[in-house]
């Protein structure tokens, strides 16, 4: 395991959460959450492995207790200073408790730390729960794919300059 920061967040019960960079051991994990929040175009256990496995993204899981609340994975580009969001996703027990909004966050201050000026991300125009994070964490839409899902679905392009 291979801590790239460690975020301790005051909880309800004296309970702490971690912010932590994800590896091979969390791929289950990982896998069965996408799985359980999203229907299609899911990342897949064989793509999370390659992802952990090669240092152009980085993973950060948000766990409470040992269990796993949350996570976002960041991929970056050698020649391009932007960040893209490839995945977020809250676990169900979690939702609506601003363990999204702490992995955007964290994802910006990790992007930042590595010089990028900028995170984007592709989401679908009827994700209004994920539309919603990333407008309330300061994204705009600035452009837009058609037929971008595997069901046919539009996605938004969303981006936020990472100002210092
Ligand atoms: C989108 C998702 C990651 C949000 O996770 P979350 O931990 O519940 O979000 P948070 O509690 O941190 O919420 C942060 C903000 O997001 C917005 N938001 C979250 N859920 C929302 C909902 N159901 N409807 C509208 N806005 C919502 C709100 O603005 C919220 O701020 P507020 O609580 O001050 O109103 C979660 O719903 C999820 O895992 N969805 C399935 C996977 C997915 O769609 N990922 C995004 C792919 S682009």
């Amino acid at each position: 395991m291979q801590p790239l920061m460690k975020r301790r967040v005051a909880m309800e019960m004296h309970e702490t959460a971690t912010m932590r960079s994800a590896s091979m051991d969390d791929v289950e994990t990982l896998a069965a959450i996408e799985e359980a929040s999203f229907s299609g175009d899911r990342v897949s256990r064989r793509s999370f492995r390659h992802l952990l496995s090669r240092g152009k993204s980085l993973t950060l899981i948000d766990t409470l207790a040992g269990e796993t609340r949350g996570y976002l994975t960041l991929l970056f580009r050698a020649k391009t200073a932007r960040a893209r969001v490839y995945t977020i996703a809250t676990a169900a027990a979690w939702k609506g408790r601003g363990v999204a909004a702490g992995l955007v966050r964290a994802a910006e201050q990790a992007a930042r730390a590595r010089g990028c000026t900028a995170v984007y991300l592709e989401v679908r125009k009827d994700n209004v729960a994920s539309i919603g994070l990333f407008t309330t964490s300061g994204y705009r839409v600035f452009g837009e794919y058609e037929a971008y899902y595997e069901d046919g679905m539009d996605a938004w392009r969303m981006e936020k300059a990472l100002v210092e």
